[in-house]
């Protein structure tokens, strides 16, 4: 009742607007101080910060990232401090402390990448940003990638596949990791070009290892480091892409692709246009996040594949049977193929389970936030492990096992995010699905390959198999 009757009287006073001015003014000011008087109390979460300036960093990045994370776990809990990179952080483990970083509260943590990075793929990629700029981005990017844009695609994807097995069986010994990030590069390629290339794109072929080279350099812009050649083929990146632009508007033709979609968007009535910087800076971030990571996943694919003869069995019967009914009807592969491929489809949810190739991502608190009875001070990084939630055995039983049959049953909410979660989560899932399932199909019914080489792991920046896993192929 308080309420309404004090409003009664200030509406009747000569100076209920002062009045009410004055009430809501001390109201604010004291949910505000009493909210700072709560975060000023918060403790930290508990952790180590490490050594100075250097903090836990060469430890995070030459220990199994595994053992790096239960470790502190079992000490802390699943909310701890560290010090990574020269930033204070706080990890979270669970699936509803990462929920609430990248969906509940996702305003509350912005996303945060080394300066250096930003400036290589580009300051108005999609990645950098939140709100109204990051959905429009968001929309157009998955319009481009969504089943219904893809079903276009399968016969291209399926042209790069057989182009690439002719040559391995040609040449015998492969390096896994290389091949596949040739594989992973073309088809980036294609879906952002479409299938008409232009002559300008073999330069961006060619400027793109330069930068690649750069990426995970020292930032150091002096000439003739890794770092400053890497800017000089960004700039080039730029200028390349501004031809094909130039080139398409010429023609009045938009082309296909993501870059078609762009320019047809930016010719929409009342949408919001985008720069040719700002296109740009997308097309070289679409390519990046397309490349390594599903030439990654790809090569966990194949070890995974080796080491358990009898799981690749079952996924050669499962593509064999399609191939026998695709030759009885004289036809190439198809989208609906790619749909009835249970079994495979399993095998690649756990490799994207086992192999967590991003172990976790990072946010920066916007302001001082209070999270399980901690404080997450404004400007710290938040990771959640996205890691050591796949490797919980409470959501995922005997995590070590490589056991594609727990996705028979999905998993409970929240606890399987290869591909990220909430308003930054990954647009390209469905194109790095199809893509190993087109190459599965082709690779177990016409080939078989044997691992040549140790069993670590190696990052770079993502966790690979060693060296890459050279194996040496042989038709069926
Ligand atoms: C197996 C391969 C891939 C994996 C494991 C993967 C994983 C992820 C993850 C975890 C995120 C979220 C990062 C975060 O929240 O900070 C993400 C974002 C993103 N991915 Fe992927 N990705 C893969 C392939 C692709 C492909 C093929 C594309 C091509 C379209 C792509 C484009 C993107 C983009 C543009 C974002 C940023 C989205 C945003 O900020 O809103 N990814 N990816």
């Amino acid at each position: 009742m308080l309420p309404s009757s004090t409003s009664v009287i200030v509406s009747q006073l000569p100076l209920g607007p002062i009045v009410l001015f004055v009430l809501v003014f001390i109201l604010v000011t004291r949910l505000l101080w009493s909210s700072r008087d709560r975060t000023n109390k918060l403790r930290l979460p508990p952790g180590s910060m490490g050594w100075p300036y250097i903090g836990e960093t060469l430890k995070l990045f030459t220990e199994n990232p595994n053992s790096f994370f239960s470790n502190r776990e079992k000490r802390y809990g699943k909310i701890f401090k560290t010090h990574i990179l020269g930033c204070p952080c706080v990890m979270v483990s669970s699936p509803k402390l990462a929920k609430t970083v990248l969906v509940n509260q996702s305003h509350l943590f912005k996303p945060t990448y080394p300066p250096s990075k930003e400036k290589m793929i580009g300051p108005e990629a999609i990645f950098f940003h939140q709100g109204q700029y990051h959905a429009h981005l968001k929309k157009l990017i998955q319009s481009s990638f969504l089943p219904s844009a893809l079903k276009g695609s399968v016969s291209q994807i399926e042209d790069v596949v057989l182009g690439f097995l002719q040559t391995w069986e040609h040449d015998n010994t492969i390096n896994t990791l290389h091949e596949m990030k040739k594989y992973a590069f073309e088809v980036a390629i294609l879906s952002i070009f479409g299938n008409k290339l232009e002559a300008e794109i073999e330069g961006i072929k060619g400027l793109y290892q330069c930068l690649e080279k750069g990426y995970n350099s020292m930032p150091l812009d002096l000439p003739g480091t890794p770092f400053n050649k890497a800017m000089k083929a960004r700039r080039g990146l730029n200028e390349k892409l501004r031809q094909i632009i130039q080139k398409r508007k010429q023609i009045g033709e938009n082309g296909e692709g993501l870059l078609g979609a762009i320019l047809s968007n930016n010719e929409e009535e009342g949408k919001m246009k985008l720069s040719e910087s700002q296109i740009a800076d997308n097309i070289i971030g679409v390519i990046f996040a397309a490349h390594d990571t599903t030439a990654s996943v790809l090569t966990w694919l194949l070890k995974y594949l080796h080491d358990n003869p009898h799981l690749l069995e079952a996924v050669k019967r499962e593509q064999e049977e399609i191939r026998r009914k695709r030759l009885k009807a004289n036809r190439r592969i198809a989208w609906d193929d790619t749909r009835q491929m249970p079994f495979t489809t399993r095998v690649i949810q756990e490799t994207l389970r086992a192999a967590s190739i991003l172990s976790f991502t990072y946010r920066e608190a916007v302001e001082d936030v209070e999270m399980e009875g901690y404080l997450i001070p404004k400007g710290w990084k938040v990771l959640p492990l996205f890691r050591s939630i796949h490797y919980s055995s409470e959501f995922f039983p005997q995590p070590h096992k490589f056991d594609p049959s727990r996705f028979e049953v999905a998993p409970r909410p929240n606890t399987y995010m290869p591909f990220g979660n909430g308003a930054h989560s990954c647009p390209g899932s469905e194109l790095a699905k199809l893509e190993m399932l087109i190459l599965l199909h082709h690779l177990t019914t016409t080939l078989r390959w044997e691992v040549i080489g140790g069993d670590g792991i190696q990052y770079g920046p993502f966790p690979i198999p060693q060296d890459g896993l050279p194996i040496k192929v042989y038709p069926v």
